[in-house]
């Protein structure tokens, strides 16, 4: 039995922002598999008046082919608990030709709003819909940034979801 502290999108900010460069949890599902990867880059704000996660995600991901327009994801942040195996390991290594899930001994809760589970555990989470996406490509950004990121042509593409609910376990 879990006790559900819903949350405002903006609590705790400090603590979530300090943990984002370490590492949270975005968690995606298709049909057939649920895969979750490390991610560190994502801003949280107001767009369209709705609160928006912003998260980047290369196209070379496997996650990537989970994300589109109406697409769920979820977001396990790990604020004051260890996670530090799973998240370097989920952010090593792809779903494409391996359970993670399974390989780390996560274990998944039903998302509460979306149909797409979150990491257990993990205290801080956020459920989302995408509202709109933009692939941020070499003329987009100016040339210190396009150095340092993508030499190799593989350009984050920016996902905007709808926060549908914040809550703490
Ligand atoms: C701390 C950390 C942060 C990361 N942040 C991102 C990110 O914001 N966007 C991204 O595309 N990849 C990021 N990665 C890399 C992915 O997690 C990694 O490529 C992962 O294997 C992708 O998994 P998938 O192929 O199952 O989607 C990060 C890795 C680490 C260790």
């Amino acid at each position: 039995m879990f006790i559900i502290k819903e949350v405002a999108f903006w609590d705790d900010l400090n603590e979530i922002m300090e943990q984002f460069p370490k590492g949270v949890f975005l968690t995606t599902k298709n049909e057939q598999e649920v895969n979750t990867m490390t991610i560190g880059w994502g801003t949280i704000g107001v767009m369209w008046n709705k609160p928006v996660f912003q998260i980047m995600i290369r196209s070379s991901r496997h996650t990537y082919d989970f994300l589109g327009l109406e697409k769920e994801f979820t977001l396990s942040i790990p604020i004051r608990q260890d996670f530090k195996q799973a998240l370097a390991y989920c952010g090593a290594n792809s779903g494409r030709n391996q359970d993670k899930l399974k390989e780390c001994n996560l274990h998944i809760l039903n998302g509460r709003k979306v149909d797409v589970p979150v990491i257990g555990g993990c205290k801080r989470y956020y459920e989302c819909k995408v509202l709109a996406k933009k692939l941020v490509e070499a003329e987009d950004m100016i040339d210190t940034i396009n150095q340092s990121y993508y030499e190799t042509g593989d350009f984050h593409t920016i996902f905007y979801g709808e926060i549908i609910t914040s809550y703490e376990l």
